[in-house]
C-alpha cells in the first residue's frame, strides 16, 4: 500500500501497559485495532480511565506501544513529527513565554520567520478572541482562556492530523 492511500492514523494490536510506583504492571491500552481515515473525524468516548489519552500519546509519538503497532500516513510512528498536532487533556502553555509568544513558538521551532509567524499567531488568536491578551502570561488568563491558548498554538502548525484530548471542556457552550 503506498503511504498516499494509506489510513491516516492505524492502530494494530496496540496494548500499552505502565510500571506502577508499587512495581506491578498496568494494562492501560490492551490490543486496540482502530484505523482512521483520510478526512475522517472521529471522536472516542470512554469512561475515565479507558485509556483514551494513553491511545492519542501512542498516536502522537509521545510513549511507544508495549505491543502491537501504531503508524500515521502508513509508517510506524518513531517519536514526535511534524504531521501530528496535540491539544492535550492538560492545557500545555509555556508559562514563561506571553500568549503570542506561546502561538509563535510551534511555527518558530519549525523555521518560520519571526514577522510570519507573529502574522499567523495574531490571525489564530484573532480566531480564538483573544487579540486583546496576547501580551498575558497564562498564568494571568482564565481556564477557558489558556484552553484557546492551547489550541491556538497547535492550530497555527496546520497540521495534518489533529489530536484532541477534551479539548472545549474548560469552554462553554457559546465559546
Ligand atoms: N504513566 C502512567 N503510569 C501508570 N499508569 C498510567 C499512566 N498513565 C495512565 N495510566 C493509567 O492508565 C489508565 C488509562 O489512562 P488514560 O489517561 O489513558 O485514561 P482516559 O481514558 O484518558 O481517562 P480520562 O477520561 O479520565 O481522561 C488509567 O487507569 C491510568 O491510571
Ligand atoms: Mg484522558
Amino acid at each position: 500500500m503506498s503511504a498516499d492511500t494509506s489510513p491516516a492514523i492505524e492502530l494494530r494490536g496496540a496494548s500499552k501497559i505502565f510500571k506502577t510506583p508499587s512495581g506491578g504492571l498496568h494494562t492501560a491500552v490492551r490490543e486496540l485495532d482502530l484505523t482512521v481515515g483520510r478526512g475522517e473525524f472521529v471522536a472516542v468516548v470512554g469512561p475515565t480511565g479507558c485509556g483514551k489519552s494513553t491511545t492519542l500519546t501512542l498516536v502522537s509519538g509521545l510513549e511507544e506501544p508495549t505491543e502491537g503497532e501504531v503508524l500515521v500516513t502508513g509508517e510506524p510512528v518513531a517519536g514526535v513529527g511534524n504531521k501530528v498536532g496535540f491539544v492535550f487533556q492538560q492545557d500545555a502553555t509555556f508559562p514563561w513565554r506571553t500568549v503570542l509568544s506561546n502561538v509563535m513558538a510551534g511555527p518558530r521551532f519549525r523555521g518560520v520567520p519571526k514577522a510570519e509567524a507573529k502574522e499567523r499567531a495574531r490571525e489564530w488568536l484573532s480566531r480564538v478572541g483573544l487579540t486583546a491578551f496576547e501580551d498575558r502570561y497564562p498564568h494571568q488568563l482564565s481556564g477557558g482562556q489558556r484552553k484557546r491558548v492551547a489550541l491556538a498554538a497547535t492550530f497555527v502548525n496546520d497540521p495534518e492530523i489533529l489530536l484532541m484530548d477534551e479539548p472545549f471542556s474548560a469552554l462553554d457552550v457559546q465559546t
